[in-house]
């Protein structure tokens, strides 16, 4: 593979989310942060009717044909890229013939959104051949709903993170209205630690789509009642006086929601603030509601985090993404960091009989276009 024999490099970042998990699909405001991890697509324009696929990391190549896109859902490689093409269409873009080589740093199914990462990159792929503009707040939603054919009914923080993320930035991305405004991260003496547990998970095979369904049937009974549009809207204090209303498990799913509202509100406040303790009790609570209430961790995850937490130069932990499987984000004290990395290893090896990879991985930009050689 040589990049001059292409006419355009499109690259879309995976994400981390600092707060806000499980809550976008609610209207709430989350705190993601593109990352360097990501996926990268050369693409040249090929003069037929195929988008010929092939990748850095499999031996396979694929071809759709781009009269029926819908008919590749199901192949195995190649359908996030099919859904892509269908998705745009829809939009009424001409999808041009190409070859694509996509290449993926963005270790799959490990909550860091490899998916949302090659939708947005292909996306932007198949726009620059077609010499379409559309802004990457569309690309997002259109990559959202490309997600959604391919069965995970997911909310828009992956899909708009990896397209509109910011060098050194997090993202305060209301998924309500979709304004996103942009914070420095500044951690003063604490780095960001990124933890894989090594447990295989597929949001389609675990219970993503059940939560946001239980979410969905608790607005349609608080909806009407507290005259709000989505739970986001609900403060905890309202939350109390109408809990009852709802069954037992229901109940906990909204806890969850308005309780994890709170958190990312307090979490803005100690981040302008430099208050990074705070901000560290604010994932530790997080990932225990995600345990507790929204029941999305499992023990390898639990594991994990707080193996983390038990560390001196850990000041929080917890899950990320849609859980079940995936990785933790740790706040650790700089100097501490490779002690931390060895002790988490150990303890969660003997717990789990798993072994934790760590990866480095800087805030970057999400999606860029830029033109090769040909
Ligand atoms: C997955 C989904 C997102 C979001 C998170 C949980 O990553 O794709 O939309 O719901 O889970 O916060």
């Amino acid at each position: 593979m040589n990049e001059k024999d292409y006419m355009y490099k499109v690259t879309a970042a995976g994400r981390v989310n600092i707060i806000g998990e499980h809550i976008d699909y609610c209207g709430g405001s989350v705190m993601p942060a593109a990352l360097s991890l990501k996926n990268t697509v050369l693409v040249r324009p090929n003069g037929t009717d195929k988008i010929n696929i092939k990748w850095s990391t499999l031996p396979d190549e694929v071809s759709i044909d781009i009269n029926s896109p819908q008919s590749y859902l199901d192949i195995k490689y190649g359908n996030y890229q099919a859904a892509c093409v269908a998705e745009l269409k829809k939009e009424g873009v001409k999808i041009v013939g190409c070859d694509m080589y996509q290449d993926c740093t963005v270790p799959f199914g490990s909550g860091l959104s490899s998916s949302a990462a090659i939708e947005v990159s292909t996306i932007g792929a198949l726009c620059a051949v077609a010499r379409v503009h559309i802004p990457p707040e569309k690309i997002a939603l259109i990559a959202q709903r490309a997600e959604h054919s391919l069965g995970v009914n997911c909310g828009i923080m992956d899909q708009y993170a990896s397209a509109c993320g910011k060098k050194n930035s997090v993202m305060l991305l209301d998924c309500n209205t979709l304004n996103c405004e942009y914070l420095p991260l500044v951690l003063g003496k604490y780095s960001l630690v990124i933890a894989d547990c090594k447990k295989p998970h597929k949001l389609t095979e675990s219970k993503y789509n059940e939560r946001r369904a239980e979410t969905e049937e608790a607005l349609e009974v608080l909806g009407k009642k507290l005259n709000v549009t989505c739970l986001a809207q609900i403060t905890p204090k309202k939350f109390e006086e109408c809990a009852d209303m709802l069954a037992p498990t229901i109940k906990k799913r909204v806890r969850h929601v308005v309780n994890e509202c709170e958190r990312v509100r307090q979490s803005v406040a100690a981040l302008k603030a430099g208050d990074i303790v705070t901000l560290g009790k604010l994932l530790n609570e997080s990932h225990l509601s995600l345990k507790d209430d929204f029941e999305v961790t499992g023990r390898e995850l639990d594991a994990l985090a707080f193996a983390a937490q038990s560390h001196p130069s850990c000041i929080g932990s917890r899950m990320v993404g849609g859980g079940f499987g995936g990785c933790t984000i740790s706040l650790v004290e700089t100097v501490g960091v490779q002690d931390f990395k060895a002790y988490v290893s150990k303890k969660y090896h003997e717990s789990t009989g798993y072994n934790a990879e760590f990866y480095s991985a800087d805030i970057a930009d999400g999606l860029t276009i830029t033109e090769c050689g040909k």
